[in-house]
């Protein structure tokens, strides 16, 4: 299918399909403690970093004072080593005593007081892979309605320490305990990772009918080998992956690393522009009390995340790889806007790339050109002008485009009862 039906396509199937509890219409944005705080418990030498109610009760703060949630970031999301090692009498998870001695209701509560949402981690399996108990399939109801109880708003639930038939039986029932407890809970589900993130091995569609975003590949490390080889293995399968995704149902390829010490500048930029294009949750997972200005600004670039919360929620793709090591990106918006990004694979020096929004694939026409990390509204292109763009090594150009003359075209050989009536909201590279 080309990619103008497949958007139509795509538009129709996911407002029928998602899972129905509300939430997440738009990627999910806030910050996750795994990848900078990992399991560290040691609270009696670290105790700023350990994690504790302290380290949470710190980032909601951050969160809510520094402009974060009123730009979307909302969630405040616990990961592995949270627990005591043993449930309590009546067999529900505990928190740590020690490290969260206040406990999960009273932190939910500072949280929501702060106007954020409290997300907490689970694992279908025996134990959780930090060796915490984990949920097994007789306590998925229980533990559903503990989580509910505490007031918590979302679940990752990984995978660690279970077998495909546990994981088959144990995410669909794990989506109804969670519905079964009338409370919105956003549902994380870590089992296409588990299952090598492809067809036949995992059924999309029953992704996005039970979970309310998904991750489909390896954790996010600290460098950009890391966020490389997650934006390759995405790139290479994104015809499988890009109709799983819209709104209430998202591919999830990890966490935002922006601020701390394995991406540079130019990488924190390309880091943010590609998960914009790929319509992936932003979970920071940094320090928001020590961040750099640098990685705030790119953190907290407006009409960045306005791409990446476009309402229509169409996941984008790789258009091309050239062999000067450039690649370009794209991905449609609502009100026939679109956002193309220009990356340089290079490691030499700033790469001058010349091409034509026509070769590109867009319809004739002029388009107003926004530059999203330089602020700059640049001179308008038709869609024969030649541009040039000047891409610095592991760096990126974002553009936002938007056609200035509106033209609605018929293509081709499409099938008229597909175009919907967003048939003119969706800008279009019909690939020529
Ligand atoms: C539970 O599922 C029903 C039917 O799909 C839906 O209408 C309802 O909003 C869901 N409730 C919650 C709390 O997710
Ligand atoms: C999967 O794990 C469950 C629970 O631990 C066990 O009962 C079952 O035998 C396992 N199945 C396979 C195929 O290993
Ligand atoms: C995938 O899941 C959907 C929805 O649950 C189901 O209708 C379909 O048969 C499944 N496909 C395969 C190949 O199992």
């Amino acid at each position: 299918m080309d990619p103008l039906l497949f958007a139509f396509a795509l538009a129709f199937c996911t407002a029928t399909l998602a899972l129905d509890n509300g939430l997440m219409r738009t990627p999910p944005m806030g910050w996750l403690a795994w990848e900078r705080f990992r399991c560290d418990i040691d609270c009696k030498h670290d105790p700023s970093n350990c994690i504790s109610e302290r380290l949470f009760r710190d980032m909601a703060d951050r969160l809510a004072e520094d402009g974060w949630r009123e730009l979307g970031y909302i969630y405040i999301n616990i990961d592995d080593c949270w627990s005591s090692m043993q449930r309590d009498k009546q067999g529900r998870l505990q928190a740590d005593p020690d490290r969260f001695p206040s406990g999960i209701p009273e932190l939910a509560r500072y949280i929501h007081d702060r106007g954020l949402k409290l997300g907490i981690y689970g694992d279908l399996g025996t134990h959780t892979c930090g060796g915490y108990p984990g949920t097994t399939l007789d306590t998925v109801a229980v533990d559903a309605q503990t989580f509910a109880d505490w007031g918590v708003d979302m679940l990752k639930l990984d995978g660690c320490y279970s077998n495909d038939t546990v994981q088959q039986k144990g995410y669909p029932l794990m989506s109804k305990a969670l519905n079964a407890t009338g409370r919105p809970i956003g549902y994380s589900c870590s089992w296409p990772a588990y299952q090598g993130g492809l067809p036949p091995n995992v059924n999309y569609t029953q992704l996005g009918e039970i979970c309310n975003l998904w991750r489909n590949y390896d954790d996010i490390e600290d460098s950009w080998d890391s966020v490389l080889g997650i934006v390759d293995w995405f790139s290479t399968n994104q015809d499988l992956l890009q109709p799983a995704a819209g709104p209430g149902q998202w591919n999830d390829p990890d966490m935002l690393i922006i601020g701390n010490f394995g991406l540079s500048l130019e990488q924190s930029r390309s880091q943010m522009a590609l998960w914009a294009i790929m319509a992936a949750p932003l979970f920071m997972s940094n320090d928001l009390r020590t961040l750099s200005n640098e990685a705030r600004a790119i953190l907290q670039n407006k009409v960045l995340i306005g791409i990446n919360q476009d309402p229509l929620g169409i996941q984008g793709n790789r258009l091309l790889k050239e062999k000067s090591g450039v690649e370009v990106f794209w991905r449609p918006l609502s009100e026939s806007a679109s956002t193309l990004v220009f990356f340089s694979r290079r490691t030499d020096m700033p790469y001058h790339y010349k091409n034509t929004l026509w070769k590109l694939g867009y319809l004739p026409g002029n388009y107003k050109v926004y530059d999203v990390f330089t602020g700059r509204t640049m001179p308008e292109l038709t869609h024969q002008t030649y541009f040039t763009a000047s891409i610095n090594p592991s760096g990126v150009v974002m553009w936002l485009l938007s056609p200035t003359v509106h033209r609605v075209q018929t293509q081709e050989g499409a099938n008229p009862s597909l175009l919907h009536n967003h048939v003119e909201e969706i800008a279009r590279p019909i690939l020529l």
